[in-house]
């Protein structure tokens, strides 16, 4: 039987916690000092149904470690390289990580780090919401795509329960194009409805219109710096289709700035200033959208 660790015991984290356990794999659910959480957690899933866990238990965090196949990493972007360097000297050289949180950037500084474990990215639509530190409702079912990015491929049996675990999963060749799409979706959405106070459908009002061509116009130019090809045509068409299946969410970034929380702005829009800035690409649309989120947080 595998084991599996999750660092991160926020929404993403509880949600796939509970969708391995109900799977029939107990993962460690763990915190960022690396505890093993105890107490027990409940799910409210898109029927309705409310299931409590408890998860499996262990006292000594060092044995956990090294005893662990696969660590998920589920914290937000700007908390992965501490939860990485962390966790990374009690692991065994033979677990693999997955790191799942938006954004991008957190990969490069991560893969130098490995020392010969294998590394996985992922990206998750799937919408869940904290009803308490404990209490956890799904919202949204959503695409799961996860890929291979360096260092040995992970084991066919965890990839198979990976897959079969998480609903609407599925294992792409090319990953580092999938996640850029998926930045496009959170560079558009996320900061326009952080500083507006908007759930996501009001974006389909023409006022964003500007921003939202200009926010992919410079992403598509970022991206072919790194290899990437995007168009930015069907870019637009897949954020104004989130922005019409999410219609009643409210962004991640959104609820993090609501409740005064240090955002994801420089692993999404941040990155493209930095990667532009870097290869001579002016960015002033995500510039100004992460001057704004900014400021936004240096009120908090
Ligand atoms: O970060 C988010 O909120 C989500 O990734 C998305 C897809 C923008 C929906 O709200």
């Amino acid at each position: 039987m595998s084991r599996i660790g999750i660092l991160g015991a926020g929404a993403v984290g509880q949600l796939i916690a509970h969708q391995l356990a109900s799977a029939g794999t107990l993962p460690f659910l763990l915190d960022r000092q690396l505890t093993a959480i105890t107490e027990p957690y409940s799910l409210t899933d898109l029927n309705g149904n409310r299931n409590t866990l408890n998860f499996a238990k262990s006292n000594d965090k060092q044995a956990l470690l090294g005893e662990l196949d696969l660590l998920i990493i589920t914290v937000k972007a700007y908390q992965v390289i501490d939860a990485v360097t962390g966790a990374l000297p009690g692991l065994s050289p033979h677990c693999h990580l997955l790191l799942l949180h938006n954004g991008l950037g957190p990969h490069e500084e991560v893969a130098a780090l490995l020392d010969g474990r294998g590394l996985t990215l992922g990206t998750t639509s799937q919408g869940a919401l904290r009803l308490g530190k404990h209490d956890l409702k799904q919202t949204g079912s959503g695409l799961t795509q996860l890929g291979h990015c360096t260092g040995p491929a992970m084991a066919p049996g965890l990839k198979t329960l990976l897959l079969s675990a998480i609903p609407g999963s599925e294992w792409v060749e090319a990953i580092l194009p999938a996640l850029w799409q998926k930045l496009a979706v959170n560079a558009c959405i996320n900061p326009l409805t952080a500083i507006h106070g908007i759930c996501n459908g009001e974006l389909a009002d023409n006022a964003y219109q500007a921003t939202i061509a200009g926010v992919l116009r410079e992403l598509v130019e970022v991206a072919r710096t790194q290899g990437i090809e995007l168009q930015e045509e069907s870019l637009s068409a897949r954020v104004y289709e989130v922005i019409r299946l999410t219609a009643a969410n409210r962004s991640s970034m959104r609820q993090d700035v609501d409740h005064k929380r240090k955002t994801e702005i420089d692993a999404i829009n941040g990155y493209l200033v930095s990667l532009g800035h870097r290869h001579s690409i002016a960015t002033p649309t995500n510039r100004a959208l992460v001057d704004a989120i900014h400021t936004l947080e240096r009120r908090f």
